[in-house]
Protein backbone atom coordinates (compact mmCIF):
# COMPACT_ATOMS: atom_id res chain seq x y z
CA UNK A 1 0.00 0.00 0.00
CA UNK A 2 2.91 2.56 1.14
CA UNK A 3 4.88 1.44 -2.24
CA UNK A 4 1.95 1.94 -4.67
CA UNK A 5 1.40 5.18 -3.02
CA UNK A 6 5.37 5.95 -3.51
CA UNK A 7 5.64 5.39 -6.65
CA UNK A 8 1.92 7.01 -7.92
CA UNK A 9 4.02 10.29 -6.32
CA UNK A 10 6.92 9.67 -8.43
CA UNK A 11 5.25 8.79 -11.39
CA UNK A 12 3.41 12.26 -10.77
CA UNK A 13 6.64 13.97 -9.81
CA UNK A 14 8.22 12.55 -13.55
CA UNK A 15 4.96 13.16 -15.53
CA UNK A 16 5.43 16.94 -13.85
CA UNK A 17 9.58 17.91 -14.84
CA UNK A 18 8.30 15.89 -18.23
CA UNK A 19 5.78 18.34 -19.00
CA UNK A 20 7.76 21.41 -17.26
CA UNK A 21 11.17 20.43 -19.51
CA UNK A 22 8.66 19.87 -22.52
CA UNK A 23 7.43 23.62 -22.36
CA UNK A 24 10.79 24.88 -22.14
CA UNK A 25 12.12 22.93 -24.66
CA UNK A 26 9.32 23.76 -27.16
CA UNK A 27 9.73 25.54 -29.98
CA UNK A 28 7.15 27.09 -32.83
CA UNK A 29 8.50 27.14 -36.58
CA UNK A 30 6.93 29.90 -37.67
CA UNK A 31 5.48 30.21 -41.55
CA UNK A 32 8.72 32.29 -42.63
CA UNK A 33 10.75 29.19 -41.28
CA UNK A 34 11.89 31.33 -38.37
CA UNK A 35 11.83 29.05 -35.46
CA UNK A 36 11.10 31.03 -32.06
CA UNK A 37 9.89 29.83 -28.39
CA UNK A 38 6.04 31.50 -28.98
CA UNK A 39 4.01 31.70 -31.76
CA UNK A 40 3.12 35.18 -31.00
CA UNK A 41 6.85 36.11 -31.92
CA UNK A 42 6.44 35.02 -35.43
CA UNK A 43 4.80 38.29 -36.40
CA UNK A 44 8.04 40.02 -35.79
CA UNK A 45 10.26 38.27 -37.64
CA UNK A 46 9.40 40.07 -41.28
CA UNK A 47 9.23 43.63 -38.83
CA UNK A 48 12.80 42.95 -38.20
CA UNK A 49 13.49 42.68 -41.45
CA UNK A 50 11.63 46.41 -42.29
CA UNK A 51 13.55 47.52 -39.44
CA UNK A 52 16.90 46.56 -40.64
CA UNK A 53 16.04 47.29 -44.43
CA UNK A 54 13.83 50.92 -44.05
CA UNK A 55 15.56 52.31 -40.74
CA UNK A 56 18.95 51.12 -40.24
CA UNK A 57 20.34 51.12 -43.97
CA UNK A 58 20.52 47.22 -44.30
CA UNK A 59 21.45 45.81 -40.47
CA UNK A 60 24.07 48.85 -39.77
CA UNK A 61 25.34 50.37 -36.40
CA UNK A 62 25.45 53.91 -37.97
CA UNK A 63 23.23 57.15 -36.50
CA UNK A 64 19.96 55.14 -36.99
CA UNK A 65 21.04 52.38 -34.64
CA UNK A 66 22.69 54.72 -32.22
CA UNK A 67 19.95 56.79 -32.05
CA UNK A 68 17.08 54.26 -30.87
CA UNK A 69 18.94 53.35 -28.26
CA UNK A 70 19.06 56.69 -27.32
CA UNK A 71 15.16 56.93 -27.35
CA UNK A 72 14.82 54.20 -25.94
CA UNK A 73 16.15 55.30 -22.74
CA UNK A 74 14.54 58.56 -23.33
CA UNK A 75 11.76 56.91 -23.34
CA UNK A 76 11.89 54.19 -20.46
CA UNK A 77 13.50 56.81 -18.04
CA UNK A 78 9.93 58.70 -17.89
CA UNK A 79 9.01 56.54 -14.65
CA UNK A 80 9.82 56.71 -10.87
CA UNK A 81 9.41 53.93 -8.51
CA UNK A 82 7.29 56.01 -6.49
CA UNK A 83 4.51 57.01 -9.13
CA UNK A 84 3.50 60.58 -10.44
CA UNK A 85 5.87 60.79 -13.18
CA UNK A 86 5.46 58.96 -16.82
CA UNK A 87 4.41 54.88 -17.78
CA UNK A 88 8.10 53.83 -18.41
CA UNK A 89 9.33 51.58 -21.30
CA UNK A 90 5.50 52.68 -23.04
CA UNK A 91 6.72 54.66 -26.22
CA UNK A 92 4.81 58.09 -25.05
CA UNK A 93 8.26 59.39 -26.57
CA UNK A 94 6.98 58.10 -30.12
CA UNK A 95 3.21 58.68 -29.58
CA UNK A 96 3.10 62.09 -27.39
CA UNK A 97 6.21 63.25 -29.26
CA UNK A 98 4.93 66.64 -29.98
CA UNK A 99 5.03 67.21 -26.26
CA UNK A 100 8.28 65.42 -25.17
CA UNK A 101 10.44 66.48 -28.32
CA UNK A 102 9.93 70.60 -26.54
CA UNK A 103 11.81 69.13 -23.25
CA UNK A 104 15.88 70.14 -23.27
CA UNK A 105 16.80 66.74 -22.37
CA UNK A 106 15.23 65.65 -25.83
CA UNK A 107 17.84 67.83 -28.03
CA UNK A 108 18.75 66.17 -31.05
CA UNK A 109 15.73 63.17 -30.48
CA UNK A 110 13.88 64.53 -33.24
CA UNK A 111 15.85 63.25 -36.13
CA UNK A 112 14.96 59.58 -35.00
CA UNK A 113 11.43 60.44 -34.20
CA UNK A 114 11.46 61.86 -38.16
CA UNK A 115 13.30 58.69 -39.35
CA UNK A 116 10.99 55.85 -37.49
CA UNK A 117 7.79 57.21 -37.68
CA UNK A 118 6.45 56.28 -41.15
CA UNK A 119 8.03 53.11 -40.06
CA UNK A 120 6.22 52.68 -36.85
CA UNK A 121 2.75 53.59 -39.06
CA UNK A 122 3.47 50.92 -41.30
CA UNK A 123 3.76 47.92 -38.58
CA UNK A 124 1.14 46.96 -36.20
CA UNK A 125 3.10 47.43 -33.22
CA UNK A 126 2.39 49.68 -30.37
CA UNK A 127 4.63 52.33 -29.73
CA UNK A 128 6.06 51.04 -26.58
CA UNK A 129 6.65 47.61 -28.92
CA UNK A 130 8.38 49.60 -31.88
CA UNK A 131 10.72 51.70 -29.75
CA UNK A 132 12.15 49.17 -28.08
CA UNK A 133 12.42 46.53 -30.58
CA UNK A 134 13.89 49.10 -32.52
CA UNK A 135 16.93 49.31 -29.81
CA UNK A 136 17.21 46.05 -29.28
CA UNK A 137 17.37 45.08 -33.46
CA UNK A 138 19.60 48.57 -33.70
CA UNK A 139 22.19 47.11 -31.05
CA UNK A 140 22.46 43.85 -32.90
CA UNK A 141 24.23 45.68 -35.35
CA UNK A 142 27.16 46.43 -33.55
CA UNK A 143 30.19 44.16 -33.54
CA UNK A 144 30.49 43.36 -29.53
CA UNK A 145 26.95 44.12 -28.65
CA UNK A 146 24.84 41.56 -26.34
CA UNK A 147 21.64 40.48 -27.82
CA UNK A 148 19.38 42.48 -26.02
CA UNK A 149 15.94 40.72 -24.73
CA UNK A 150 12.88 41.74 -26.45
CA UNK A 151 9.49 41.52 -24.27
CA UNK A 152 6.71 41.90 -26.08
CA UNK A 153 3.10 43.46 -25.72
CA UNK A 154 3.16 46.70 -24.47
CA UNK A 155 -0.30 48.59 -24.31
CA UNK A 156 -0.81 51.75 -26.36
CA UNK A 157 0.78 55.35 -23.99
CA UNK A 158 -1.80 57.11 -22.16
CA UNK A 159 -0.10 60.18 -21.64
CA UNK A 160 3.17 62.22 -22.61
CA UNK A 161 5.91 62.06 -20.00
CA UNK A 162 6.24 64.30 -17.62
CA UNK A 163 9.37 67.12 -18.89
CA UNK A 164 12.69 66.52 -16.07
CA UNK A 165 12.84 62.36 -16.35
CA UNK A 166 15.66 62.95 -18.67
CA UNK A 167 19.36 63.73 -16.72
CA UNK A 168 21.07 66.17 -18.59
CA UNK A 169 25.32 65.99 -19.11
CA UNK A 170 25.56 69.47 -17.00
CA UNK A 171 23.90 67.66 -13.89
CA UNK A 172 25.72 66.97 -10.88
CA UNK A 173 26.34 63.63 -10.26
CA UNK A 174 24.38 62.86 -7.29
CA UNK A 175 21.54 64.05 -9.28
CA UNK A 176 21.92 61.41 -11.85
CA UNK A 177 22.54 58.92 -9.41
CA UNK A 178 19.06 60.25 -7.10
CA UNK A 179 17.40 59.88 -10.64
CA UNK A 180 18.06 56.53 -11.70
CA UNK A 181 17.59 55.32 -8.12
CA UNK A 182 14.09 56.74 -8.58
CA UNK A 183 13.69 54.84 -11.97
CA UNK A 184 14.99 51.71 -10.02
CA UNK A 185 18.48 51.49 -10.96
CA UNK A 186 21.91 51.49 -8.66
CA UNK A 187 25.11 53.34 -9.74
CA UNK A 188 26.65 50.29 -10.86
CA UNK A 189 23.36 49.52 -13.33
CA UNK A 190 23.84 53.30 -14.24
CA UNK A 191 27.20 52.67 -15.17
CA UNK A 192 26.24 49.78 -16.78
CA UNK A 193 23.80 51.54 -18.62
CA UNK A 194 26.48 54.34 -19.77
CA UNK A 195 27.87 51.34 -21.70
CA UNK A 196 25.84 52.81 -24.51
CA UNK A 197 27.88 55.78 -24.98
CA UNK A 198 30.18 53.10 -26.81
CA UNK A 199 28.07 53.93 -30.36
CA UNK A 200 27.19 57.10 -29.39
CA UNK A 201 27.93 60.78 -30.94
CA UNK A 202 26.27 64.27 -30.01
CA UNK A 203 24.67 66.61 -32.48
CA UNK A 204 23.35 69.11 -29.92
CA UNK A 205 25.71 69.42 -27.24
CA UNK A 206 28.19 71.69 -30.31
CA UNK A 207 25.56 72.67 -33.35
CA UNK A 208 29.37 73.63 -35.28
CA UNK A 209 30.12 69.71 -35.33
CA UNK A 210 27.19 66.88 -35.36
CA UNK A 211 28.27 63.18 -34.84
CA UNK A 212 31.11 63.85 -32.82
CA UNK A 213 31.56 60.21 -31.24
CA UNK A 214 32.29 59.79 -27.44
CA UNK A 215 35.26 57.13 -28.55
CA UNK A 216 37.26 56.50 -31.32
CA UNK A 217 35.14 53.45 -32.28
CA UNK A 218 31.83 54.39 -32.49
CA UNK A 219 30.65 51.83 -34.66
CA UNK A 220 31.72 48.61 -32.18
CA UNK A 221 30.45 48.08 -28.82
CA UNK A 222 33.41 47.54 -27.19
CA UNK A 223 34.92 49.32 -23.86
CA UNK A 224 36.94 52.10 -26.01
CA UNK A 225 34.58 54.33 -24.13
CA UNK A 226 35.46 53.48 -20.41
CA UNK A 227 39.33 53.81 -21.77
CA UNK A 228 39.08 57.00 -22.79
CA UNK A 229 36.94 58.93 -20.87
CA UNK A 230 39.84 58.60 -18.30
CA UNK A 231 42.09 59.99 -20.68
CA UNK A 232 43.49 63.50 -20.04
CA UNK A 233 41.58 66.27 -21.59
CA UNK A 234 43.49 68.71 -23.64
CA UNK A 235 41.15 70.54 -26.26
CA UNK A 236 37.50 71.08 -27.27
CA UNK A 237 37.20 69.22 -30.32
CA UNK A 238 34.21 72.19 -32.12
CA UNK A 239 33.27 76.26 -30.87
CA UNK A 240 35.18 75.89 -27.91
CA UNK A 241 33.59 74.91 -24.76
CA UNK A 242 29.56 73.94 -24.35
CA UNK A 243 27.39 73.52 -21.34
CA UNK A 244 27.85 69.44 -20.72
CA UNK A 245 31.14 69.15 -22.65
CA UNK A 246 34.40 68.94 -20.75
CA UNK A 247 38.38 68.52 -22.33
CA UNK A 248 38.44 66.12 -24.70
CA UNK A 249 41.92 63.77 -24.89
CA UNK A 250 41.21 63.50 -29.09
CA UNK A 251 40.79 65.49 -31.53
CA UNK A 252 37.07 65.27 -33.02
CA UNK A 253 36.42 63.25 -29.92
CA UNK A 254 33.55 64.96 -27.52
CA UNK A 255 33.92 63.98 -23.98
CA UNK A 256 30.52 64.43 -21.99
CA UNK A 257 30.78 66.42 -18.50
CA UNK A 258 28.21 63.71 -16.96
CA UNK A 259 30.18 60.69 -18.29
CA UNK A 260 33.76 62.28 -17.19
CA UNK A 261 32.34 63.11 -13.51
CA UNK A 262 30.84 59.88 -13.49
CA UNK A 263 33.87 58.09 -13.93
CA UNK A 264 36.11 60.01 -11.39
CA UNK A 265 33.12 59.76 -8.67
CA UNK A 266 33.70 57.82 -5.54
CA UNK A 267 30.08 56.07 -5.81
CA UNK A 268 31.05 54.90 -9.55
CA UNK A 269 34.72 55.19 -10.18
CA UNK A 270 35.13 51.97 -9.21
CA UNK A 271 32.77 50.78 -11.80
CA UNK A 272 33.28 52.65 -14.60
CA UNK A 273 37.20 51.62 -14.78
CA UNK A 274 36.20 48.22 -13.83
CA UNK A 275 34.55 48.22 -17.25
CA UNK A 276 37.58 48.83 -19.65
CA UNK A 277 39.07 45.68 -21.39
CA UNK A 278 36.22 43.59 -19.77
CA UNK A 279 34.22 43.29 -22.83
CA UNK A 280 32.39 40.39 -20.97
CA UNK A 281 31.44 41.93 -17.75
CA UNK A 282 30.10 45.09 -19.90
CA UNK A 283 28.11 43.26 -22.14
CA UNK A 284 26.61 41.19 -19.14
CA UNK A 285 25.80 44.17 -17.05
CA UNK A 286 24.29 46.12 -20.23
CA UNK A 287 22.00 43.22 -21.17
CA UNK A 288 20.85 42.93 -17.54
CA UNK A 289 20.51 46.85 -16.82
CA UNK A 290 18.75 46.83 -20.75
CA UNK A 291 16.56 43.99 -19.75
CA UNK A 292 15.29 46.04 -16.84
CA UNK A 293 15.26 49.15 -18.80
CA UNK A 294 12.91 48.22 -21.17
CA UNK A 295 9.95 46.91 -19.05
CA UNK A 296 9.79 49.89 -16.73
CA UNK A 297 6.49 50.61 -16.09
CA UNK A 298 5.37 47.66 -17.72
CA UNK A 299 3.34 44.54 -16.18
CA UNK A 300 5.36 41.79 -17.27
CA UNK A 301 2.89 39.24 -16.73
CA UNK A 302 1.07 40.38 -19.63
CA UNK A 303 4.40 40.38 -21.75
CA UNK A 304 6.08 37.70 -24.13
CA UNK A 305 9.37 36.88 -24.35
CA UNK A 306 9.91 37.30 -27.87
CA UNK A 307 13.82 38.08 -27.37
CA UNK A 308 14.31 34.98 -30.12
CA UNK A 309 13.39 37.58 -32.64
CA UNK A 310 16.55 39.87 -31.99
CA UNK A 311 19.57 39.42 -34.33
CA UNK A 312 22.37 37.55 -33.13
CA UNK A 313 25.47 40.63 -33.38
CA UNK A 314 28.90 40.18 -34.45
CA UNK A 315 31.78 38.76 -31.95
CA UNK A 316 34.26 41.83 -30.82
CA UNK A 317 37.16 41.13 -32.79
CA UNK A 318 39.26 42.99 -29.70
CA UNK A 319 40.93 43.84 -27.57
CA UNK A 320 40.29 47.24 -27.29
CA UNK A 321 43.83 49.69 -27.34
CA UNK A 322 45.05 52.93 -26.69
CA UNK A 323 44.95 55.47 -29.26
CA UNK A 324 48.12 56.35 -30.70
CA UNK A 325 50.22 58.05 -28.58
CA UNK A 326 48.21 57.35 -25.57
CA UNK A 327 49.62 54.92 -22.97
CA UNK A 328 49.17 54.56 -19.15
CA UNK A 329 50.74 58.23 -18.52
CA UNK A 330 47.73 59.97 -19.78
CA UNK A 331 44.93 58.18 -17.80
CA UNK A 332 43.52 60.04 -14.69
CA UNK A 333 42.47 57.27 -12.40
CA UNK A 334 39.97 57.94 -9.34
CA UNK A 335 39.66 54.21 -8.17
CA UNK A 336 42.54 52.65 -6.47
CA UNK A 337 40.70 48.99 -5.72
CA UNK A 338 40.55 47.76 -9.61
CA UNK A 339 43.78 46.99 -10.67
CA UNK A 340 44.39 48.97 -14.44
CA UNK A 341 44.66 46.30 -17.44
CA UNK A 342 47.56 45.92 -19.41
CA UNK A 343 46.57 47.83 -22.86
CA UNK A 344 48.67 48.04 -25.59
CA UNK A 345 49.06 51.19 -28.04
CA UNK A 346 47.82 51.34 -31.40
CA UNK A 347 50.81 52.26 -33.71
CA UNK A 348 51.93 56.04 -35.26
CA UNK A 349 50.37 59.26 -34.71
CA UNK A 350 47.56 60.83 -32.73
CA UNK A 351 44.59 60.53 -34.61
CA UNK A 352 41.94 62.23 -35.81
CA UNK A 353 38.48 60.85 -34.79
CA UNK A 354 36.03 60.68 -37.93
CA UNK A 355 32.55 62.01 -37.44
CA UNK A 356 29.71 59.44 -37.51
CA UNK A 357 27.97 60.22 -41.01
CA UNK A 358 24.57 60.74 -41.57
CA UNK A 359 24.39 62.88 -38.24
C1 LIG B 1 23.84 60.22 -17.12
C2 LIG B 1 23.00 59.85 -18.04
C3 LIG B 1 23.10 60.30 -19.46
C4 LIG B 1 23.37 61.53 -19.97
C5 LIG B 1 23.61 62.82 -19.19
C6 LIG B 1 23.40 61.40 -21.40
C7 LIG B 1 23.63 62.44 -22.28
C8 LIG B 1 23.77 62.31 -23.65
C9 LIG B 1 24.03 63.40 -24.55
C10 LIG B 1 24.17 64.85 -24.17
C11 LIG B 1 24.11 62.87 -25.79
C12 LIG B 1 24.39 63.63 -27.08
C13 LIG B 1 23.12 64.25 -27.62
C14 LIG B 1 23.40 65.08 -28.85
O1 LIG B 1 24.10 66.09 -28.73
O2 LIG B 1 22.96 64.69 -29.96
C15 LIG B 1 23.91 61.45 -25.68
C16 LIG B 1 23.92 60.57 -26.73
C17 LIG B 1 23.60 59.26 -26.61
N1 LIG B 1 23.17 58.61 -25.48
FE1 LIG B 1 23.22 59.33 -23.60
N2 LIG B 1 23.16 60.11 -21.74
C18 LIG B 1 22.96 59.40 -20.59
C19 LIG B 1 22.64 58.06 -20.49
C20 LIG B 1 22.36 57.27 -21.56
C21 LIG B 1 21.80 55.95 -21.48
C22 LIG B 1 21.43 55.26 -20.17
C23 LIG B 1 21.67 55.48 -22.74
C24 LIG B 1 21.13 54.18 -23.23
C25 LIG B 1 20.87 53.14 -22.49
C26 LIG B 1 22.20 56.49 -23.63
C27 LIG B 1 22.35 56.36 -24.98
C28 LIG B 1 22.90 57.33 -25.80
C29 LIG B 1 23.22 57.10 -27.18
C30 LIG B 1 23.16 55.76 -27.91
C31 LIG B 1 23.64 58.32 -27.70
C32 LIG B 1 24.10 58.61 -29.12
C33 LIG B 1 22.96 58.92 -30.03
C34 LIG B 1 23.46 59.15 -31.46
O3 LIG B 1 24.64 59.00 -31.71
O4 LIG B 1 22.63 59.46 -32.30
N3 LIG B 1 22.59 57.58 -22.88
N4 LIG B 1 23.69 61.13 -24.37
Amino acid sequence: MAFTRLSAIVVLALGASQIANAAITKRVTCASGHVTANAACCALFPMVDILQDQLFDGAECGEEAHSALRISFHDAIGFSLHGGKGGGADGSILAFNSTELQFHANGGIDDIVASQFPVFQQLDLSAGDFIHLAAAVGVANCPGAPRLKFMFGRPPPKAAAPDLTVPEPTDSVTKILERFADAGFSPQEAVALLSSHTIAAADVVDVTIPGTPFDSTAGTFDTQVFLEVLLKGTAFPGNGSQAGEVLSPLAGEMRLQSDFAISQDPRTACFWQAMVNDQNRMVTEFKDAMAKLQVLGQNTRKLVDCSDVVPVPQPFAGPIKFPASFSNKDLQLACKNVRFPNIATVAGPAPTVAPVPGS
